[in-house]
């Protein structure tokens, strides 16, 4: 059996806990790419020096050239600065476009068929720089927020209501974190609907929480943002592509007539399988989450649209 190739680029404390979490469930054999000499090099070998420990049987490689990542079935991209306590997303707008815009060039260079993963911030932002420079097939670029937004949530419920988190199952739209737009009416327990257990009030509290909770990680880190989540919300996609599991989870996807979003990567609940986005599934929303959606949107296309006048 030919062995997969995951590349993430980026060793800092998302890629390289990326690297852990898919070393850890022998995924894929793993590339580690960063700007800084030595660091994925660092890293790739301390990973590799714990595999007869934690029992892992990949090939781990660290690295500064994109030769190394030729032909990966999947790159995952985190390189970028990650925000400080005062900070907005939003704030890294023009550093983390020509980084991103940067790396996607050199890395669709090396693997053209390659299903690229961004995690870089402001998400959904970085996702078109990517899809702009990288001109894959809209399938095969997504980004991971949606999965780190319902974590959060799912992890806050549960806490909540004293059951395991395995048993939240939970769907969230739109951009990352501030944006999103959360749908109490779509959150179950073991299949039971959240709005039987929890009242009005709490979910309004849980939601609030969740929308805050990359900054709750930030003020406390203070240097440096959340990772352990984002690099597990990461691992969790390229598990259901590389094992064509056709999971349903909430990633920044195109969306053009669905939802009339009109040619945006948002986050939306897909299938994803294989191929990539498998389908964008389309929920039957009210008036008020359509508005909060439509807002969201918004907030993406204005700010993609501020890397244009900035000539990005
Ligand atoms: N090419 C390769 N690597 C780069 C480049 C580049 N052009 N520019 C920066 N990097 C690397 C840095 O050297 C650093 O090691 O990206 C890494 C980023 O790591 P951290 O600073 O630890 O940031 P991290 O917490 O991993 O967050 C990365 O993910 O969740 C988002 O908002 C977060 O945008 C941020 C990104």
């Amino acid at each position: 059996m030919t062995r997969r190739k995951v590349s993430i680029i980026g060793a800092g404390q998302v890629g390289a806990t990326c690297a852990h979490w898919l070393a850890q469930k022998q995924l894929a054999d793993i590339v580690l790419l960063d700007i800084v000499e030595g660091l994925a090099q660092g890293k790739a070998l301390d990973l590799y020096e714990a595999s007869p420990v934690g029992r892992f049987d990949v090939r781990i490689t660290g690295t500064g050239d994109y030769r190394d990542t030729a032909q990966s079935d999947i790159v995952i991209i985190t390189s970028g600065l990650p925000r400080k306590p005062g900070m907005s997303r939003d704030d890294l707008l023009a550093t983390n476009a020509r980084i991103v815009a940067d790396v996607t060039r050199q890395v669709v260079a090396h693997s053209p068929q390659t299903i690229l993963i961004v995690v870089s911030n402001p998400l959904d932002v970085m996702v078109a720089v990517a899809a702009e420079v990288g001109q894959l097939p809209k399938q095969r670029i997504l980004g991971m927020a949606g999965i780190l937004d319902t974590a959060r949530y799912r992890s806050f419920i549960a806490e909540a209501l004293q059951v395991s988190v395995t048993d939240i199952l939970a769907i969230l739209l739109g951009g990352h974190g501030d944006d999103m737009v959360p749908l109490p009416r779509y959150t179950s327990v073991g299949g039971v609907p959240l709005t039987e257990l929890m009242d009005a009030e709490t979910i309004d509290r849980i939601v609030d929480r969740t929308r805050n909770g990359g900054i709750e990680i930030v003020n406390l880190l203070a240097k440096g943002s959340a990772f352990y989540a984002p690099s597990a919300g990461a691992v969790e996609m390229v598990q259901a592509i590389l094992q064509d599991q056709r999971r349903i989870l909430c990633c920044c996807a195109w969306c053009d007539q669905e939802y009339n979003v009109g040619g945006h990567f948002v986050g939306v609940p897909i299938v994803l399988g294989a191929n990539g986005v498998e389908k964008v599934i389309e929920l039957d929303l009210t008036e008020p989450e359509k508005q909060l959606f439509s807002a969201s949107v918004r907030h993406v296309a204005e700010l993609t649209a501020t890397l244009t006048t900035m000539g990005i």
